[in-house]
């Protein structure tokens, strides 16, 4: 029998309705596909006896006048968001959103583009108790430490498990660590390393560089998009964690120092939620000969995140159901760009697989 999970989010943004949009796709695929093991755009239908349509989401929290006190599935759809639709109408899901403390989640770029609802915010912690949250999902924007603490300690005093999708250091820092542990409850992250993104893509080509005896001598990552998430970015004050997590997961592949530089490039207003990505490395092969290796990447950056969070969260539900608690280091390998033990990505998928199929404990 499937087993339900009941998700809270922090943010409705791009990535939430990507996410919550994708979950009613796969539900409304015909029965003899939606058994088919590769199903397009999931690594499994069925993860650990979790189907996507077994995710329920049951809270959601912004800030933002235009999502504030809307039904979920009418606040996805709300400006500023502008991801691609892939449902046609969407049912009601009966879960209003509610306003969550600003702290610094609305920056100097986003306060030109978002009015702050004018209502109180609600009790979080309170909220997660009452509608039974299991998982709450942090996609708070790039910046937001104190909002993003806030709705961690929430968890915390609520007793719900912590997904963090943004670049602020919950899961890989061991205060946080220790504080999800000795409440029993398990955290992953932090900041989604998206399902084909620029951080996979260039982390595991580094580590063809390595593994094939290539020097890389250097090596640069660009990225422009025309969404809430590149407007914010404009913002090089908010981009120190979001800088650490990129580049630290493309430095661990070499072992050796490169130089780099990895981050959110520019805003293009209409590129909307595609987001272009260009890397370069140079390095030397036999006999110290140059080689240049450039790279466009094109994507819709919410689908992106949604295909794995997706595994997020119900791996997640799977160490809950196992009454693990603290960090949980395969899973944040795989899905994060800055896990609390950083792997090379073949190692961190097959790892995720074994804690999945419960053949690791972690
Ligand atoms: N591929 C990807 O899209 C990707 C990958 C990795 C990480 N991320 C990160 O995920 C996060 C979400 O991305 P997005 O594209 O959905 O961004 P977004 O700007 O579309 O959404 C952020 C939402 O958070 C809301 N918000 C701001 N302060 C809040 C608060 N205090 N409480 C509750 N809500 C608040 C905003 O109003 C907005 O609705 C960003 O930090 C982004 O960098 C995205």
């Amino acid at each position: 029998m499937a087993k339900k999970v009941k998700v809270a989010i922090a943010g409705v943004g791009n990535c939430a309705s990507a996410l919550i949009q994708g979950t009613r796709y796969y539900k409304n695929k015909p029965d003899a596909a939606r058994h088919a093991d590769d199903w397009i755009g999931l690594t499994a239908y069925n993860l650990g006896g979790i189907e996507p349509s077994d995710i329920e989401f049951v809270a959601a929290f912004d800030v933002a006048d235009t999502k504030v006190g809307k039904d979920l599935s009418e606040a996805i759809f709300a400006k500023p968001n502008n991801t691609v639709k892939i449902v046609g109408e969407m049912d009601r899901m009966e879960v209003k959103v509610q306003k969550g403390e600003v702290h610094d989640g609305i920056g100097r770029h986003l306060s030109e583009k978002v009015k702050v609802a004018s209502s109180a915010p609600v009790n979080v912690t309170q909220a997660l108790k009452d509608t039974g949250a299991e998982v709450l999902l942090n996609y708070l924007p790039v910046g937001s430490r104190r909002g993003t603490q806030y709705y961690a300690e929430s968890c915390l005093d609520a007793g719900c498990a912590f997904v963090n999708a943004i670049p602020v250091f919950i899961a890989s820092t061991p205060k946080w660590q220790q504080a999800f542990e000795g409440k029993g409850l398990v955290c992953a992250g932090d900041d989604v390393m998206s399902q084909l993104g620029a951080t996979v893509v260039h982390k595991t080509l580094v580590k063809l560089f390595v593994d094939r005896g290539v020097k890389v001598d250097e090596t640069y990552q660009l990225n422009i998009g025309g969404d809430m998430d590149f407007y914010n970015m404009l913002d090089e004050d908010r981009l120190e964690d979001k800088r650490i997590s990129k580049t630290s997961a493309v430095a661990a592949m070499a072992p050796y120092e490169v130089p780099m530089r990895i981050g959110p490039s520019d805003y293009v207003s209409f590129l909307d939620n595609d987001k272009v990505c260009y890397i370069s490395i140079k390095g030397e092969y036999f006999g110290g000969i140059p080689v240049e290796l450039d790279l466009k990447l094109k994507v819709v950056d919410a689908y992106n995140s949604a295909g794995v969070t997706i595994d997020a969260v119900r791996a997640a539900k799977i160490a809950i159901d196992r009454g693990i608690s603290g960090p949980l280091e395969s899973i944040s390998a795989y899905c994060f760009k800055h896990p609390p033990i950083q792997m090379p990505y073949s190692v961190a998928k097959s790892n995720f697989i074994e804690f999945v199929e419960g053949k690791r404990e972690r």
